[in-house]
């Protein structure tokens, strides 16, 4: 896991990325489009910043990194914002995970995976979200990190 972006004290949200996701900009480009990772961090920053809130990144492609990120985030961030990639579908570790976790969950997806192969039609990750975004490219992620905002702002 990476440092804390800010050394202040605004509240942070983890930005949490499955496997798979380290490859946008050249992975399937016609269904993710050209963007990278960093540029979607990028724009949840920005966005972020814009609400006074500061985001953590961390991207990992095994599923043990992705839950134990998860629990260093109890306690220690105010939202967490998911794109799980494949472990959306199956992973009920994370699903575990995430509900252990007291703050508002963000699922996100860049695709809308119910529009796609029936396979990802499953979330597990759903039940445990308070809510999903899906299928706004990465303008997702600018969307997920004012839900954030909102949400905490009425906690
Ligand atoms: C994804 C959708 C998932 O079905 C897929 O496995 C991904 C990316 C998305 O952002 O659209 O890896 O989460």
């Amino acid at each position: 896991m990476s440092a804390p972006a800010t050394a202040d004290d605004r509240a942070t949200v983890l930005l949490l990325s499955g496997p798979n996701l380290n490859l946008l900009g050249s992975r399937e480009p016609e269904i993710y489009g050209t963007a990278t990772l960093a540029d979607h961090v990028e724009t949840a920053t920005t966005t972020a910043a814009a609400l006074g809130l500061a985001v953590e990144a961390m991207a990992t492609n095994a599923e043990a990194d992705a839950v134990e990120a998860v629990h260093r985030a109890r306690g220690r961030h105010r939202a967490i914002v998911v794109n799980p990639g494949a472990f959306t579908h199956y992973s009920w570790a994370l699903h575990d995970a995430l509900a252990a976790f007291e703050g508002p969950v963000i699922e996100l997806h860049l695709s809308n995976p119910d529009a796609r192969e029936p396979w990802r039609r499953t979330s597990v990750v759903a039940p445990v979200a308070t809510g999903t975004i899906a299928g706004f490219g990465g303008d997702g992620y600018r969307l997920a990190i004012e839900a954030v905002a909102h949400l905490l702002d009425q906690g």
